[in-house]
């Protein structure tokens, strides 16, 4: 595909997964329906910042994959400017730990603040496919966001919830399905943390 076109389309993705093929289209033809936005300026910007390698998986994806994603895109409107991936997940393992700090303590309220802003955690700079690799931005890879999704930030409501209740015990197992969800995520989407490149003999130089 010829990179213009391919950044076009592109950008159509994020204008709500539409097809728009010219500059001209950002004028909506009377009588065709309902109006198609063409895709904020923050959004053509995000789309901007992406390599080719990026963009060429994002166009290829399916229309109800790029519909899923702008949802979840749009369920969090939290966008930070500066903070990359990392950053984002280290500040919802330290709202995971007050939880779990909240619980043993008999906190309800800890657990309850805590809870709610790990459900309302930002969104890395670029958006969370630019921090995944490449070869996992797939139409199946992808269809299992949603779920992480409902098990870490649904159950982190959920275990809100309970604590408010002053049902602990369930706040507790609640937890427990909460970090299955990120597991699973990680799993899916990311290897083992901070490998060395400088460890030449791999899997033999662990104990
Ligand atoms: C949508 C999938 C997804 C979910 C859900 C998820 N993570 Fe992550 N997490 C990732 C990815 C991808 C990375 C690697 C990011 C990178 O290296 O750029 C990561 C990295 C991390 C890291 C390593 C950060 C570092 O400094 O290298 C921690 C810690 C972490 N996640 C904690 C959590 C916790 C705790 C939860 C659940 C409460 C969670 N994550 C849920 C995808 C996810």
């Amino acid at each position: 595909m010829p990179k213009r076109k391919t950044a076009v389309a592109a950008f159509a993705l994020l204008a709500g997964g539409m097809l728009v093929t010219n500059a001209s289209a950002d004028a909506p033809t009377p009588g065709s329906g309902p109006a198609q936005a063409m895709p904020s300026p923050q959004e053509q910007a995000r789309m901007k910042s992406y390599a080719p390698a990026l963009r060429e998986r994002i166009v290829r994806l399916s229309p109800e994959t790029k519909a899923m994603l702008r949802q979840l895109d749009a369920q969090h409107p939290r966008k930070s400017e500066s903070a990359t991936m990392r950053q984002v997940m280290q500040e919802i393992l330290a709202d995971y730990l007050s939880m779990a700090a909240g619980v043993a303590a008999d906190n309800a309220e800890q657990v309850a603040d805590s809870g709610r802003r790990l459900a309302n955690h930002r969104i890395p700079k670029g958006g969370l496919v630019a921090y995944l690799p490449p070869e996992k931005i797939t139409d199946a890879d992808l269809a299992t966001l949603p779920a992480f999704n409902d098990a870490v930030e649904g159950g982190a409501l959920k275990v809100a919830a309970a604590a408010e209740k002053g049902d602990m015990q369930t706040a507790a197992v609640l937890l427990g399905e909460v970090l299955t969800g990120c597991v699973g995520c990680h799993q899916r989407f990311r290897g083992v943390p901070g490998e060395s490149p400088y460890l030449v003999t791999g899997a033999a130089a662990r104990p």
